[in-house]
């Protein structure tokens, strides 16, 4: 199967050429200089050229905060362009894989969210990303969407390598402790693609909309404070004092949804992957970071 992944200088991205090749060699992995999805008139012409079987869409303007006074620039990303792969794909028979966001909610639930909660985003990322999810979903593509939450690996900017970075700075750090979210690791979202194109392969896949995230639920503070648990075993400095404080006091331009808690349950009965074990994803990055060429 011939697999094009965009994005590939992404979390993401980068997860995913860990792994594809192993399984999938014809796996090809494009950046912005190879397909910039700002020029969308280049978009059907560039796939055309490349034919895949399969296209994995790990692109997507991420800056949640800049997206506020940028919303031209996110819904030309996550809107339009993924608009434009979509009616590719339908045009052509060709699976789309692609990536959503736990902001499509409003983040005032009070049980985990399943996929036939209603979306309510609360900023332009979320909203943007949502029209993502529905220009796909009105191409009349054969697709997967995944939906994941805090995203954090060895490659990128992320909350655990800030968190690495600040605690090997600073005596004491305050973190929000009124957000609660599921940490998945980029490796196991890559995994969970990567079951999905084995399905496709064989003919298996349960096409739609799924939630795949971390396997329980923390704030940012608790969070933190497992990620300088394990950096402290593993020889790192960490800061003295970790001090939990209220969203108020870490004010955003973009608001954040206070429960971003998604349930997998429904991929994991499709696709037979459990949730992301975030914990195990955490020495996971520790040991990359420590050994980068192992
Ligand atoms: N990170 C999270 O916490 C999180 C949470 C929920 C959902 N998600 C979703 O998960 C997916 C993967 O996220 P990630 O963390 O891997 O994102 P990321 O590290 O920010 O990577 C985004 C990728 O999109 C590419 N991109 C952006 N604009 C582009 C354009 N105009 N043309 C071509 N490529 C463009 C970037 O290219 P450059 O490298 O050239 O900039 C980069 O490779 C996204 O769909 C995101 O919405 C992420």
């Amino acid at each position: 199967m011939n697999i094009l992944v965009l994005g590939r200088h992404g979390q993401l991205g980068q997860s995913l050429e860990d792994i594809l090749p192993k399984t999938y060699p014809n796996s090809i992995f494009w950046d912005r200089q190879s397909l910039d999805l700002q020029q969308f008139d280049d978009i059907e012409h560039q796939l055309t050229a490349q034919r895949p079987d399969v296209i994995v869409n790990a692109t997507a303007y991420t800056a949640v905060d800049q997206a506020e006074s940028n919303k031209k620039l996110a819904f030309a990303v996550n809107q339009h362009a993924v608009g434009r792969v979509a009616d590719y794909c339908a045009k052509n028979d060709v699976p789309l894989l692609h990536v959503s966001t736990d902001y499509v909610f409003d983040g005032l639930g009070q049980q985990p969210y399943v996929e036939t909660d209603e979306p309510n985003p609360s900023g332009i990322y979320g909203a943007s990303k949502l029209a993502g999810e529905r220009a796909i979903a009105d191409s009349g593509c054969w697709y997967v969407i995944l939906r994941t939450a805090w995203v954090f690996s060895e490659y990128g900017q992320n909350f655990l390598k800030t968190m690495l970075r600040l605690g090997s700075e600073r005596d004491s750090l305050a973190i929000v402790s009124d957000q609660v979210g599921c940490p998945t690791y980029a490796g196991d979202l890559a995994f969970a693609l990567l079951t999905i194109l084995k399905s496709i392969e064989n003919g298996t896949c349960s096409w739609g909309l799924y939630h795949y995230a971390g396997d329980s639920a923390v704030s940012w503070y608790e969070f933190a404070s497992a990620i300088f648990a394990q950096a402290k075993d593993a020889g790192l400095g960490v800061p003295e004092h970790v001090t939990a404080i209220a969203t108020e006091e870490y004010p955003t331009p973009a608001p954040r949804p206070a429960w971003s808690v998604l349930d997998s349950s429904l991929f994991t009965s499709a696709f037979g992957q459990a949730a992301s074990d975030w914990q195990r994803g955490i020495k996971t990055c520790l040991r990359a970071l420590n050994h980068p060429s192992q």
